[in-house]
């Protein structure tokens, strides 16, 4: 621990010793698209990863995620894994509670028992989108779908096993990994004339790559300050739009010529109700890392150029 001084063609530069920490950081569900785009800029912090999916970690048993524990002794949890099927989870709300909710207050339960610290992933759909401005951390939770509902239990047991839970909102997750709305519009653009889009649900996309680089703020602060502020967190990129704006916008940036038509909702039935109105304020994310995040246009000209368009 300390400083030095070290001369480099005559220029003195003080270098500080102090040893970096390297911890040891365990992430469920990664194969999803924020588990994948966190593993893309995983080195760019120095630590142990242990990238998990439920090949090798099923997140519902519970000797499994014990053994784990045991086994590999996390610093931090990034639980990424989910039950994310949100028209399927009305149907399904077994499955859903299981993954979503038990699960998660499992997790929480072994990381309280070993010391380790967690950020957990939910959603903004646990608001009922009747809201008129961006929805602050402390705003009335009052979910109107199944998924919602499991995400909200899973929260909720999370902070009330945990003490060290941090606990990330986000929204219209996408990126350049699995399936999403940006990588179909794509898809669509290319096959079809034109294509009808809500134009009645309002929200901000967000691209994995921003929210992964947010993470990695987090760990970073830990790691070097040993700063951990624990609650819960809004992380989506910034700005507004529509889903028919969203689409519009990819159609525009790839030069696809298909016609986007806005619709209402209730032109587009969903075996789930969705939030009419779920913008996350991210002021608190913002304030406490000390961490710019993009304009949702920018992101995604990001996640175009990692699909090399
Ligand atoms: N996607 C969105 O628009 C959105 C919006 C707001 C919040 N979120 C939240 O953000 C987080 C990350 O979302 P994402 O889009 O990256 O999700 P994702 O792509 O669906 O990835 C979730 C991963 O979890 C795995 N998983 C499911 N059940 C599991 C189990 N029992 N044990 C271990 N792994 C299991 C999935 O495997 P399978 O694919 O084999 O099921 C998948 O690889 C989730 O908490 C989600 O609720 C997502």
């Amino acid at each position: 621990m300390g400083n030095s001084a070290i001369f480099f063609e005559n220029r003195q530069i003080s270098i500080s010793l102090q040893k970096i920490r390297i911890m040891k950081i365990a992430v469920t569900g990664a194969n999803g698209q924020l588990g994948q785009s966190l593993r893309k800029i995983a080195n760019s912090i120095q630590s142990e990863w242990f990238f998990t999916d439920i090949d090798e970690l099923d997140i519902t048993q519970d000797d499994a995620v014990e053994d784990f524990f045991k086994q590999h002794t996390p610093d931090v949890l990034i639980h990424c894994a989910a039950y994310t099927a949100v028209d399927k989870a009305e149907s399904q709300q077994k499955i859903a509670h299981k993954v979503n909710h038990i699960a998660s207050y499992k997790l929480a339960l072994q990381c309280q028992k070993t010391n380790c610290k967690m950020i957990h992933i939910s959603t903004d759909y646990v608001f009922d989108g009747r809201h008129y401005k961006p929805y602050v951390e402390t705003d009335r939770c009052k979910p109107i779908s199944a998924y919602g509902q499991t995400k909200l239990s899973g929260e909720i047991a999370v902070r009330n096993s945990l003490s060290d839970a941090i606990i990330l909102r986000t929204s219209w997750l996408y990126s350049e990994f699995g399936e999403n709305f940006l990588k179909t519009m794509l898809k669509l653009g290319k096959a079809r004339e034109e294509l009808n889009v809500v134009f009645d649900q309002t929200g901000t996309p967000t691209y994995a790559g921003s929210l992964a680089e947010g993470i990695i703020r987090i760990l970073q602060d830990y790691q070097t300050e040993n700063k951990w502020v624990t609650g819960i967190y809004h992380f989506s990129n910034q700005g507004v739009c529509s889903w028919y704006d969203f689409a519009q916008w990819i159609m525009d940036e790839a030069k696809l010529d298909c016609q986007i038509n806005p619709i209402t909702t209730e032109k587009f039935p969903t075996p789930a109700r969705r939030p009419f109105y779920s913008v996350l304020n991210k002021a608190k994310f913002e304030n406490t890392f000390e961490h710019h995040i993009p304009h949702w246009t920018d992101a995604a000209k990001a996640c175009f150029s990692q699909l090399g368009l």
